[in-house]
């Protein structure tokens, strides 16, 4: 049965639920206060580059299941399910997340909804933010008690929203159990195709809910941090990460996914969310538990500036006048996401140090631009490479990973190839007479 359904905030989150949600046969308002996104996705194009999300934007505007608006009374008007998707970024000088968009989107919804709605919160919140929410909601809104919030959150991975969306491992919904509410039986209609499907779903309390969320990042991090901890032991006794990741993966009860060394984790959700946890657990009396954490941060951070010396030590020992190629700016490839990117940090501290760095990629060069506009933007891989004393693959595209050493080798200074991702074939690069060097291998 077709639902309706409004999304607040069309962020990589929100207009991914929006637009899924339509596919899903629902009718969406999807509402930001952003007047510029709203008309670009009205228009049906995605303000950020997301595979396969413009099709399913265009499909369900075009059927008239998909809309989107800057007006809270118009959503509020027409919608009786309400998903909370805006960021919670980190504060600025702070571990801890800042809530202000989350909080704000209650205030303004809630006094404007008048009759029984469920309001799903999507968002990345410390533990306990549920609660507070539900009990303002309750306070401001004129239907009171029959207005129910409830915890819903995501795991969707940037490149793979739609089908993080659509096909999820799990999903997960946190109640208030102390409320005999409609949350769950809401729930369970607007997500009705993916329970037949076979997709688990566990309900729980507010608390566990958040917690999972913050807790899935935190592991992830944890487990990126160790591969690039053993990489480092790698390179200390000449042994090759890959091949330990290969076979320790083999283990199911470790896994092969996440255990790909490298310049380490970047983006807009774990290195925030894992600083945020640290802070709320903090707050909490529970700091000892999460210590651990800083150490995953550490070492994820440790990878940036040892890639800056490993470019230092392929340029003969110093970077001043040296000339860098820097291969790939986003976080991670299949996105045009440069938050907190370990690629585009890299690229501007050797330039900080003295080089002249040109950086590609391809689909990040905008906003790459934005943050820092005094690097050498390139219109191709190639362009990039010329006069380069060194070049460095930052982030692992298919474009990167397909390069061939003749590709390039007619305009670089220098045959350095770093490969901060261990994506290349280092065979191919070292037997046309390349100085290869991944991470954590010989
Ligand atoms: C992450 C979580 O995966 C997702 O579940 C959550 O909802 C949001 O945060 P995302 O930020 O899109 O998703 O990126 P992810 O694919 O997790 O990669 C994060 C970073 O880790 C990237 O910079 C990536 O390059 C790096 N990474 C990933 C590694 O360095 N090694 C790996 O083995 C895997």
């Amino acid at each position: 049965m077709a639902m309706q359904i409004a999304v607040f905030g069309t962020g990589y989150l929100g207009a991914t639920h929006a637009a899924c949600m339509a596919e899903l046969g629902h009718d969406v308002i999807g509402v930001d206060v952003d007047a510029g996104k709203v008309e670009k996705l009205a228009s049906g194009d995605v303000p950020f580059y997301e595979p396969g999300l413009d099709e399913v934007l265009r499909r369900n505007i075009k059927s008239g299941r998909l809309r989107f608006s800057t007006s809270y009374e118009e959503a509020a008007g027409c919608a009786d399910v309400h998903f909370l998707g805006v960021g919670t970024p980190q504060k600025k000088g702070e571990f801890a997340a800042d809530v202000s968009y989350v909080n704000r989107v209650i205030e303004d919804l809630a006094p404007l909804i008048d009759r029984p709605a469920v309001i799903f919160g999507k968002s990345t919140v410390p533990v306990g933010t549920a609660e507070r929410l539900g009990t303002r909601v309750r306070e401001l809104s004129p239907a009171g008690d029959a207005v129910e919030l409830a915890w819903n959150p995501e795991f969707l991975r940037e490149g793979y929203a739609v089908q993080d969306t659509l096909r999820p491992d799990r999903l997960v919904l946190g109640v208030d159990p102390s409320r005999n509410g409609r949350a769950e039986t809401v729930a369970r209609a607007v997500y009705g195709d993916l329970l037949d499907s076979g997709i688990p779903l566990i309900v729980t309390d507010l608390a566990t809910a958040e917690l999972v969320k913050v807790s899935a990042n935190a592991f992830l991090a944890t487990k990126i941090s160790f591969i690039n901890a053993m990489a480092e032991v790698c390179e200390a006794a000449g042994a090759d990460v890959s091949v330990l990741a290969d076979a320790i993966g083999h283990d199911a009860r470790i896994g092969r996914k996440f255990l790909n060394a490298g310049i380490g984790f970047g983006g807009g959700c774990l290195p925030k969310d894992i600083r945020a946890f640290m802070a709320r657990a903090g707050e909490l009396g529970a700091d000892q538990a999460l210590t651990f954490l800083r150490e995953v941060d550490a070492i994820n951070m440790r990878r940036r500036t040892s890639m800056v010396e490993v470019a230092k030590s392929a340029c003969g020992g110093s970077l001043l006048g040296a000339r860098v190629a820097v291969l790939g700016c986003a976080f991670k490839p299949d996105s045009d996401d440069v938050r907190d990117s370990p690629a585009l940090n890299i690229a501007g501290q050797i330039q900080l140090q003295g080089a002249a760095v040109s950086v590609f990629d391809p689909k990040a060069m905008e906003n790459s631009r934005r943050l820092f506009p005094t690097l050498y933007y390139a219109a191709s891989a190639k362009d990039a490479c010329n006069g380069a004393d060194v070049v460095l693959v930052l982030t692992e595209w298919q474009e990167f990973r397909e390069m061939i050493p003749s590709d390039i080798e007619s305009v670089v200074r220098q045959r350095h190839i770093v490969d901060g991702r261990n994506c290349l074939e280092s065979d191919r690069w070292r037997d046309a007479g390349w100085s290869y060097q991944g991470v954590g291998r010989r």
